[in-house]
């Protein structure tokens, strides 16, 4: 299933999470594929982030709102008259939910709460909502340090508050699509309704917090020596334009095909992708120019799983979905796009070379 420009042309596509990293990124593709977009999020977080260093703002119709605000989120959805609505909008990260796990719940369980009855009212009225789709984590899984990678089937859970609310919005869309969505109960049209469950992404525009690849660019970037936590911790690190291509991919499937295509999809790396964090670490280092930016930090740092891996399987089967750039070129457009950063080129152009460099390997 390959993707198709036209299938998104003039699609009308509502954005949870836009002013975030992936989210900036999936809505330059998305409007350089011609779909019409409302997001909404709240403010970009920080200074610099990629939703302003790419004029994200200036290419979809932007509501600034809190997923928790389940009217305004109503009202806006309704507005928008979406074809296609892709929940994003999240507290994404370990080490701040340990320390704030209330507001990560919230956000990540009561906001897809909040989504997916917007959703299941908008579709109600308007009768045109054709596909939802919850972009949640490798992390959902009951980790059992295995050395092999986790299938949709497998069980869901989580340690940390992240993790855990990330398997509880899992588990409350499956209950919205059995309740709500379900064809065999429910007059048709209905939208499909599936999640995706994608690993650590790398790529230009990372300016997060305790995220590896932003604390990388902040040290060489003269913020002082990294310090490296779990540095033997594996992940399956893929670059961010990976699990985006996989979300299209599925979403068209879904639109085109119906609820064969509803369910659980992992979008993951190749095995030869998965390498330890201090190895990334080194790769960032070897390619900005500078070795000796970080210290293995010693003692002990809040739990984090040491081994987490993706079966990928049923997406390549089924979408014919496949990883196409590798760790060593997924590090290497990272590093470019934060180089380019350095020397004030337009980033807008940048992310967009970016993305058709990526359709073409498709
Ligand atoms: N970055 C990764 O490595 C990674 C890996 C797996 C899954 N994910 C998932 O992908 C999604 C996007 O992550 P990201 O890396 O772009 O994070 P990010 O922090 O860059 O973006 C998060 C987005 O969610 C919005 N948001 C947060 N709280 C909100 C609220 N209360 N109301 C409305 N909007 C709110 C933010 O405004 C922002 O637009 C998340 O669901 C995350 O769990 C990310």
């Amino acid at each position: 299933m390959a993707l198709s420009g036209a299938f998104w042309k003039g699609k009308k596509v509502l954005i949870t999470g836009h002013t975030g990293f992936k989210g900036s990124w999936l809505t330059l593709w998305l409007h350089h594929l011609g779909a019409e977009i409302t997001g909404y999020a709240l403010e970009p977080q920080g200074e610099p982030n990629v939703f302003t260093e790419a004029g994200v703002e200036g290419i979809c119709r932007s509501v600034i709102g809190d997923v928790r605000n389940r009217g305004h989120l109503l009202e806006t959805m309704l507005a928008a008259e979406p074809d296609i609505v892709i929940h994003m909008a999240a507290q994404p990260l370990v080490q701040y939910s340990y320390e704030h796990p209330v507001e990560t719940f919230e956000v990540n369980v009561m906001g897809t709460v909040n989504v997916l009855d917007a959703v299941r009212q908008t579709a109600a009225l308007n009768g045109k909502l054709q596909a939802f789709l919850n972009v949640t984590t490798d992390k959902c899984y009951e980790n059992r340090e295995w050395v092999w990678g986790y299938r949709e089937s497998d069980r869901l859970g989580g340690y940390d508050p992240y993790s855990n609310s990330k398997a509880c919005s899992e588990m409350v869309t499956a209950a919205y699509r059995s309740s709500y969505f379900n064809p065999d109960t429910h007059p048709a049209p209905l939208p499909v309704v599936a999640t995706a469950r994608a690993g650590n992404v790398i790529g230009g525009g990372d300016w997060s917090e305790n995220r590896i690849i932003p604390d990388c660019i902040r040290a060489l970037s003269g913020g002082g020596p990294l310090m490296v936590r779990n540095p033997a911790a594996i992940r399956p690190w893929q670059h961010v334009l990976e699990p985006l291509s996989g979300y299209l991919q599925l979403i068209e499937a879904m639109v085109t095909h119906g609820n064969t295509y509803a369910g659980a999809w992992n979008f993951g790396p190749d095995e030869d992708s998965e390498r330890n964090v201090e190895w990334l670490v080194r790769g960032v280092g070897r390619l900005w120019g500078q070795d000796d930016f970080y210290q293995i930090q010693s003692g002990s740092a809040p739990h984090e799983a040491l081994n987490l891996k993706l079966d990928s399987a049923k997406a390549k089967r089924n979408l014919h979905w496949s990883p196409r750039w590798d760790i060593h070129t997924a590090l290497q457009y990272t590093v470019a796009w934060y180089q380019a950063h350095q020397q004030h080129e337009s980033m807008r152009q940048i992310c967009v070379d970016q993305i058709e460099s990526y359709m073409a390997s498709i």
